[in-house]
């Protein structure tokens, strides 16, 4: 297939390019490379990605509709994985308009592209994420339910995505496919995520942030598994012409017993600093995801011990 992935710079997004491209797909993409955290990690991921002859890559930013519209005229793709986004929580606080730029502008100028210049995608498969359940009471968490009341602006832009593609799924006929994102963990992860600057700290042997004295539980999801359920979905016909699934571990984990895990497979104790719950910060994540289950038979395989210990060798390698 020719698939158009943005993001590919990105953590999941190279994993994703990576099997992809190994499958034998093309995959045209795009990303900014923001400095949003090191640069050097996202170009790391991208020499990899270019090793490969059938990789294509234009480092731009798709707030830009006009340079988007001549991509989206001037290459030919089945599909569209959409990642470029502006991520996490905590950084939603001190930089608004970046989550407005990249994941209301950049989502709207997706659709808008897709409306005008390729009305015969096959389908258009978007990353949404867990923070549209804010704190929900309810675990777990199933697509059916409330997703009204986001607790973070990141949340309320990745929700408005889906709200802006389902408008344009209806009015313009087009198949789309968005994908709410569990807490996904790895090599070649991000550096604002706990699971990464914890693993850092405890090996440098500076103290880790605990929120909220790590009463919060994360359904952490390995890059793998995620991965395989986004090619299941890419691959295989679309069951409706616009739907959101939840794509996790349907397994939540203690931060208390993870870092435990970390401690464990890192073979150093780490120093903890308890801090009060943050802003923007939901208590728990947990996936139902009977429905991804059923239409496209998605199982994670990734127990979080396995996970983490993938994870800490590669940060070793990488890292010295
Ligand atoms: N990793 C997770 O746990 C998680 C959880 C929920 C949702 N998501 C969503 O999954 C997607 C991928 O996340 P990730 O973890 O790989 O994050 P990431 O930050 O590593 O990747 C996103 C990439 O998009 C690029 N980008 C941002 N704004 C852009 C713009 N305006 N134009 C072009 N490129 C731009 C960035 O440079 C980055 O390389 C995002 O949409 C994110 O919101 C991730």
């Amino acid at each position: 297939m020719n698939i158009f992935v943005t993001g590919s710079a990105g953590f999941i997004g190279f994993h994703l390019c990576r099997k992809l491209l190994s499958q034998g797909h093309n995959i045209v993409s795009v990303d900014n490379i923001n400095d949003y955290y090191n640069t050097d990690l996202k170009l790391a991921r991208l020499e990899i990605l270019e090793d490969e002859k059938n990789f294509k890559f234009d480092q731009m930013d798709i707030s830009d509709y006009e340079k988007l519209a001549t991509f989206f005229k001037e290459n030919d793709f089945d599909i569209i994985i959409h990642l470029a986004a502006q991520a996490g929580v905590r950084y939603s606080i001190q930089k608004p308009f970046a989550y407005v730029e990249s994941n209301l502008i950049g989502q709207m100028n997706m659709l808008e592209c897709i409306r005008n210049f390729k009305p015969n995608l096959k389908n258009f498969i978007y990353a949404s994420s867990s923070s549209v359940y804010g704190n929900s009471s309810t675990a777990p968490f199933s697509e059916n339910q409330k997703t009204d009341e986001p607790i973070s602006l990141y949340a309320a832009t990745k929700k408005s995505g889906e709200l802006l593609t389902h408008s344009y799924s209806h009015l313009y006929n087009i198949t789309a496919t968005g994908l709410r994102f569990f807490t996904v963990y790895g090599e070649y992860g991000r550096p604002d995520m706990a699971y990464f600057s914890f693993t850092k700290d405890i090996m440098e042997g500076k103290p880790i942030k605990i929120f909220n004295s790590g009463n919060l539980q994360r359904d952490f999801t390995y890059i793998d598994d995620i991965v395989d359920g986004v090619i299941k979905i890419a691959t295989t016909e679309p069951k409706h012409k616009n739907k959101v699934y939840n794509i996790g571990n349907n397994s939540p984990v203690e931060l208390k017993y993870f870092v435990e895990v970390l401690e464990n497979e890192i073979g150093k104790k780490a120093i903890t600093e308890m801090l009060p719950m943050q802003a923007g910060d939901v208590y728990r994540t947990y996936a139902d995801i009977s429905e991804i289950k059923k239409d496209y038979n998605f199982e994670p395989k990734t127990k979080i011990e396995s996970g983490v210990k993938m994870f800490v060798k590669w940060y070793k390698d990488f890292y010295g």
